[in-house]
């Protein structure tokens, strides 16, 4: 996890590199810290906390410097300080180094290190790294750069780092496996960070780095080389992102204007692909592959937290539309156990960040084993969308709030639309069915926008139950995986334990959970469920439970079982988790805004879970 941002040019480094942070803050925020260099002065400040405190404590200091690293961390190894924050400096305090990622075999590397009279100031996998370069260098009389290559020989895990030294007045040495790095090319500057967003306001042009690459960054030069020492020729990329798609835009909060970006984010999404009027989607990731899609004996799901709800969304409805067994797998535990993959079995990755490790890992175990791997990523140009073999980008624009929301609707609307093109190739749809679903995604957008004009009403049911110690979310068909998103909102951004359960499974265990303190959501869309559905509610009303209903406009049951409702508009059972997950959104958020919390970076969190 973690984000860094380096910068090498004309320009004063650190306010270039404050603001990248705060940019990446998202993906940790334990400790910051920076490393600049001015006439062979190396100067390092850090701070346990956000990046604003560390802001505060440089306030009317000299931090001239054309050079720097800056780093912002979620901590691995060792506790969030001052002492474990980065940059660290090696041990003679010449070389400064930021790392995002995990070094596994760390605690032998230290032990040598150690018996070499090495001792350490910090606890973290990071500086053993550091010193171990520092000493391949003083052993070998060798550059930084050699020294890097032969220490990352050694090294396994996974590791995005950047080094200055003391005696190297304008360069940058860079190196990645398994976290990212993106480098933007300016007129005699160029910028480092872990994703495009402290970029963007400087350069369009960007150069995605590797696995195994090595970069040596000056102002006016970069090259790039594989840790044989070869040069690689950098592919430039132009990137298709505004400045203002990652400012909050006058919202509170990066969450609520993610939540009420949806029903533009959901029609981009929807947008060149489906067309209700004549009757067709158009995906090329699935259009070009259709053959080995129709020859899939099963498909498998591999995704994390959100994602992997998503998924989940996407098994019930590919099973239906398409008559493919579908199994859906955490990447967390597919990647440590020996999964059964025949070559042409399709792999599904779903992935916000596009960089989370259990997940890239998974596929990359799975394609070895020759599995198709189909992307749904939001990030365009990550390390997942790179590894697919195809895919389709969710175009739900950067989602910066850690609690991902428009990601997931973004994720649900692609998945819906290949499940819809996979039926139709295969037969397993009528035309009559397949014309009124597209109608019925066409129409989301819309609905979307109507749900959100009555985000009040969840304000006010928010402030109700804001102490409540336990919340429950129940739902069942397709309505079940929206309870357990609902859950894992609400625990993330309230810190308030919440379950989500099949509404039926609740009466073998949960039931036992239910009081009169215990606010019980049930996502009670109209389906084929809804009578059994109003059944589990009469069992909680039984048991004095607060009910809070997620229900269709014109519901006249729901409302007379619950204490508090809010209405969504009608859409067909297959299509409406992506309407009924928005109040959901709405509730975990201001349950959070009501309790105080700090919604966009909630504790203990980060947005892009690189390490494992
Ligand atoms: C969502 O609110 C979470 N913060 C988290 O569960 C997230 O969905 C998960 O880490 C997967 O991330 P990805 O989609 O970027 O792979
Ligand atoms: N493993 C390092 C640490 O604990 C880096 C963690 C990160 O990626 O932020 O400091």
């Amino acid at each position: 996890m973690c984000g860094i941002v380096g910068y090498t040019g004309h320009r004063q480094a650190y306010p270039v590199i404050l603001k990248g942070l705060k940019r990446l803050e998202y993906r940790g925020y334990d400790s910051s810290g920076v490393a600049l260099l001015h006439n062979q002065n190396l100067q390092v400040h850090k701070k346990k906390g956000k990046v604003a405190d560390l802001e505060e404590t440089l306030i009317g200091k000299n931090l001239e410097a054309q050079i720097g690293i800056g780093h912002t961390r979620w901590a691995t190894h060792g506790e969030p300080s001052d002492r474990n924050a980065h940059p660290h400096l090696s041990s003679g305090g010449e070389i400064a180094m930021i790392h995002n990622g995990i070094i596994e075999n760390y605690a032998l590397i230290k032990q040598e290190l150690v018996n070499k009279g090495y001792s350490f100031t910090s606890d973290t996998d990071t500086e053993v790294l550091l010193n171990f370069i520092e000493d391949i260098k003083k052993n070998n009389e060798c550059s930084l750069e050699d020294a890097v290559r032969i220490a990352l020989k050694r090294v396994t895990g996974a590791y995005c780092i950047l080094l200055i030294e003391q005696s190297n007045p304008d360069t940058i040495i860079a190196a990645r496996k398994g976290s990212p790095l993106v480098i933007g090319i300016g007129k005699g500057e160029h910028f480092l960070a872990s994703d495009a967003s402290p970029i963007i306001e400087y350069t369009k042009e960007v150069v995605y780095v590797n696995d195994y690459e090595l970069a040596i960054v000056k102002p006016d030069e970069l090259i790039l080389k594989n840790l044989g020492n070869e040069k690689i020729t950098p592919f430039i990329t132009k990137l298709d992102m505004e400045l203002a798609a990652i400012e909050k835009g006058g919202y509170e909060h990066f969450m609520l204007k993610e939540i009420f970006e949806q029903p533009n984010t959901i029609f981009d999404c929807l947008r060149g692909r489906l067309d209700a009027k004549e009757g067709m989607i158009r995906m090329s990731g699935v259009d070009l592959n259709i053959e080995a899609i129709n020859k899939a004996n099963r498909i498998m799901i591999v995704a994390c937290g959100t994602s992997w709800h998503a998924g989940l969304v996407a098994e019930y409805i590919i099973e239906e539309l398409c008559r493919i067994p579908v199994e859906v797998e955490y990447a967390s535990e597919f990647r440590y156990r020996n999964p059964i993959i025949h070559p042409g079995d399709i792999i599904i990755a779903i992935s916000q960040s596009g960089e989370t490790a259990d997940t890239l890992v998974a596929l990359e175990k799975a394609k070895e084993k020759g599995a198709f791997i189909f992307g749904v990523v939001n990030a365009v140009g990550s390390s997942i969308a790179r590894i697919s073999n195809a895919g389709a980008y969710t175009h739900a624009g950067p989602e910066i709030g850690v609690a991902s929301t428009k990601a997931f609707t973004g994720q649900l609307a692609v998945l819906m639309m290949v499940a819809l093109n996979i039926a139709i190739n295969k037969g397993t749809i009528t035309q009559e069915r397949y014309k009124e679903l597209l109608v019925e995604l066409e129409a989301v957008p819309e609905k979307a926008q109507a749900i959100l004009k009555n985000a009040n009403e969840l304000k006010v049911i928010a402030e109700k139950y804001k102490d409540a110690h336990d919340f429950l979310f129940l739902g069942r068909g397709y309505n079940f995986p929206i309870a357990l998103e609902g859950a894992l909102k609400l625990k993330e951004i309230s810190y308030i334990h919440a379950e989500g359960y099949p509404a039926a499974e609740m009466k073998h265990g949960p039931i036992a959970l239910v009081d009169e303190n215990l606010p019980v959501v049930f996502i009670a869309t109209q389906d084929v469920y809804h009578e059994k559905i109003v059944s589990n509610m009469q069992e909680i009303k039984a048991r004095k439970g607060k009910i809070i209903s997620i229900i269709t406009e014109g519901d006249k049951t729901s409302p007379t079982l619950s204490d508090d409702c809010f209405s969504i508009p009608p859409a067909d059972e297959i299509i409406a988790p992506i309407l009924s997950v928005i109040p959901l959104q709405l509730l975990s958020y201001y349950v959070g805004i009501a309790k105080g919390t700090d919604v966009d970076k909630p504790r203990n969190l980060a947005k892009s879970v690189t390490v494992e």
